[in-house]
């Protein structure tokens, strides 16, 4: 059958990569797309936030499954659209994706459904928020309501920077975004992502993986979208893991009771709090780059399981998983998350892609006309991940490829899981 992927980056790479390798994929279509042939996908021009032309694309080019990759499209109500035309659509409508697009209607379902969180308050003026914060202490959590690229949070370690942060998002830092501002209790411990295939009943959680957020070595710096990740996550105890699948199964099931039908992935980010693990945020996707070190490890045919997810028929599916690490390194343009420049000429993919255990991810590349040229064109520009059968064995040969791979300003972390492998006390 032939599928139409939406988005452009390495997650959505990821998604391509594991579609085509199933017998029942045909040809696989990626709007916008990214990094030219290079994913296997063909590229296609469309207004992915335009559920109307995505719908009739599809239509008109035999596409039987639309698979969402971004947050943007599923909040803006295209999966909707693609269900209303007949054609079967991986990814929430509008009413799910709020679990994502809005970080009170979040925090609210969570409190209505006994789900543990930080505890929280909103607030859509500045001097109430203001008022609300001379009450609280340092350190302390100020996040813009809406979309903001996993950049709308701050981690406020004194009173000045949370009021400096709250007055940002009501001058419109992140624009519409930041009309509202969530203010929450500050958690510690370690992170992890536990993401689940739904149909909005059956919940079939995929492995964990464990991404590094913030922009420099050591965990220091700016949150960014991620900078590199993964899985399995040894840290995360028995009790632990049972009790994070336990809250994503009474998510979904509170979904289903609000009339919500939930088709697609259900990320959950946990923070794994000495009182038990605790959820710092839902994703209505994938994780970016949690998909790139979970899809390599999945045996199962991802057609089968995406086509279930979308009929609402999860029944008879079951995963399968690898039991090899998979490590992914993000190879950033430099200033990412801050101003970063684009264009710059990389070499070097074929040689890392070479070594065997090793898949380059286009997450932010143009190619030039003539077809061979790979330029930047992104905040994270690749995505190097690598497979092993121990951890040791799987970083080794991500930061081999890494350091093959060259670009002006190029930037990353070379401590990616090096804190987990040395156990729980490192978090304390
Ligand atoms: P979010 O976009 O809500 O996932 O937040 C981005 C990152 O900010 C998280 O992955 C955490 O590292 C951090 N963060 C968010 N909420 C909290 C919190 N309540 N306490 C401590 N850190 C947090
Ligand atoms: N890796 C974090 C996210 O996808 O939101």
């Amino acid at each position: 059958m032939n599928i139409l992927v939406l988005g452009g980056g390495g997650r959505e790479h990821a998604i391509v990569t594991s579609l085509a390798a199933s017998p029942k994929s045909n040809k696989i279509l990626c709007a916008p797309g990214g990094g030219g042939k290079a994913t296997g996908a063909e590229n296609v021009a469309l207004d992915i936030m335009d559920g109307k032309a995505v719908a009739q694309f599809a239509q008109s080019n035999d596409v039987e499954l639309v698979v969402v990759g971004p947050e943007a499209p599923l909040v803006a109500g295209v999966a909707d659209e693609v269900r209303a035309s007949g054609i079967l659509c991986f990814g929430p409508g509008r009413d799910g994706a709020q679990m994502e697009g809005s970080k009170e209607f979040s925090k609210e379902f969570m409190q209505r459904h006994g789900i543990p969180t930080a505890a929280f308050d909103s607030f859509d003026r500045e001097d109430r928020a203001l008022e609300y914060l001379a009450t609280q202490n340092a350190p302390i959590v100020i996040k813009a309501d809406g979309l903001a690229a996993g950049k709308g949070v701050t981690v406020a370690m004194t009173m000045d920077e949370a009021v400096q942060a709250v007055k940002e998002c009501f001058e419109g830092r992140f624009g519409e975004a930041g009309a509202k501002v969530v203010i929450e209790e500050f958690m510690t411990g370690p992170e992890c992502s536990l993401l689940v295939f739904t149909d909005g009943k059956k919940v079939l959680p995929m492995a964990p993986a464990q991404d590094h957020k913030r922009a420099y070595e050591g965990d220091l710096g700016p949150n960014t979208g991620g900078m590199g990740v993964y899985s399995p996550v040894p840290i995360v105890t028995s009790d632990e893991h049972q009790a994070m699948i336990d809250i994503m199964q009474r998510s979904v099931k509170g979904l289903a009771d609000e009339g919500i039908n939930y088709r697609g992935v259900l990320y959950g980010g946990f923070m794994l709090t000495e009182s038990g693990p605790k959820v710092v945020e839902f994703n209505a996707r994938f994780g970016d780059p949690e998909t790139q070190v979970v899809l390599p490890r999945l045996k199962s045919d991802l057609v089968d399981v995406m086509l279930a997810v979308a009929a609402g028929d999860l029944e008879g599916i079951e995963l399968e998983w690898d039991e090899s690490w998979a490590i992914s390194v993000v190879l950033a343009s430099a200033g990412y998350p801050g101003d970063y420049e684009k264009g710059k000429a990389i070499t070097g993919i074929e040689a890392a892609e070479e070594l065997p255990g090793v898949k380059v991810y286009h997450a932010g590349t143009s190619i030039a006309d003539d077809g061979t040229t790979i330029f930047t064109n992104g905040g994270r520009v690749l995505n190097v991940t690598a497979m092993g059968s121990t951890f040791k064995e799987a970083q080794d040969l991500a930061y081999k490829a890494c350091d093959l791979i060259e670009f002006e300003g190029k930037q990353l972390r070379r401590d990616i899981g090096i804190k987990a492998m040395n156990g729980r006390a490192s978090w304390s």
